[in-house]
């Protein structure tokens, strides 16, 4: 296999374990709120989710700050294509579960949503805000996106924010991807990835937990879905972020059900 979508020696000096060890105190930390997420062009939480444009009046007239206060995401990934009513969702890096919590609103009753997460304390304040907010149709369950613990072929859309880049194999996340979905399937991902070569700047582990450190080409993450299968994929939207790194959202369809990869009518 090419090589491509693996980050080149000098930037991941760390065995992948180590790193895995680094993010998920990162995120232990900003669950607790002891530590913030990563520098942005916009402050964290309610006000970030602000500027995505996200609907949180449907959530209900008062929204618990624990939903919106530990948010981490780089963008909106459900702005990418409407949900349908009965879908199955499956959200990589569910945090403390803001796109699981909308995402349950738009599949409705009929349909479900799963929240994927390797790190307890984000699990923890999800699942004490899905009591808060009294939503049924959502699981939050722990696991790694590099070996997702769900059946083939069993999931109809899976969604992730600023989730992939923290990925030290980026290539077994777009498989397992392409394996969990079922034909006709769509990936609707936010992320952060570079413009060329990652800055040297960057090429440490902090800046690694800060969703920079492991942001590769926009090519090699379009040539990496590729690769796991992934076809159309499309860049929907890429905005700078910080010198040398763009915002993406990008939608990709696991192909082999006639009419089911279109967008959305
Ligand atoms: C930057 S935060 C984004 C959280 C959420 N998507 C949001 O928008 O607020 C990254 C999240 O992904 C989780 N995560 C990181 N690497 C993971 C992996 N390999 N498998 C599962 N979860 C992972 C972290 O625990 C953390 O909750």
């Amino acid at each position: 296999m090419e090589n491509e979508t693996r980050v080149p020696e000098a930037a991941l000096p760390l065995a992948a374990e180590e790193i895995k060890r680094a993010v998920r105190e990162r995120y232990t930390q900003v669950a607790q709120r002891s530590a913030s997420c990563c520098e942005a062009p916009a402050p964290e939480g309610e006000a970030r989710v602000a500027q995505y444009g996200y609907e949180l009046d449907l959530l209900g007239p008062e929204v618990p700050a624990t939903v919106v206060e530990s948010f981490a995401g780089c963008g909106n990934p459900l702005a990418i294509e409407a949900l349908r009513p009965g879908e199955v969702v499956l959200d990589l890096g569910s945090g403390a579960g803001l796109d699981c919590f909308l995402a349950a609103h738009k599949v409705g009753p009929a349909g479900r949503v799963i929240g994927l997460d390797m790190t307890d304390a984000m699990l923890g304040k999800a699942r004490e805000n899905q009591r808060r907010l009294g939503i049924a149709n959502v699981l939050f369950c722990k696991g790694e996106m590099e070996a997702m613990p769900m059946a083939e072929a069993s999931v109809d859309v899976i969604l992730s924010n600023c989730v992939i880049n923290l990925a030290p194999d980026k290539d077994r996340v777009f498989c397992e991807a392409f394996r969990v979905l079922r034909p006709g399937g769509r990936l609707m991902v936010a992320d952060l990835v570079t413009e060329g070569e990652l800055p040297a700047a960057l090429r440490t582990l902090d800046a690694w937990t800060c969703c920079l450190g492991g942001a590769i080409p926009l090519e090699a993450y379009v040539a990496a879905l590729r690769r796991a299968g992934f076809d159309p994929v499309e860049v929907v939207e890429a905005t700078g972020w910080r010198p040398g790194v763009l915002s993406v959202k990008i939608r990709a369809i696991k192909p082999g059900a006639e009419g089911k990869g279109g967008k959305a009518a």
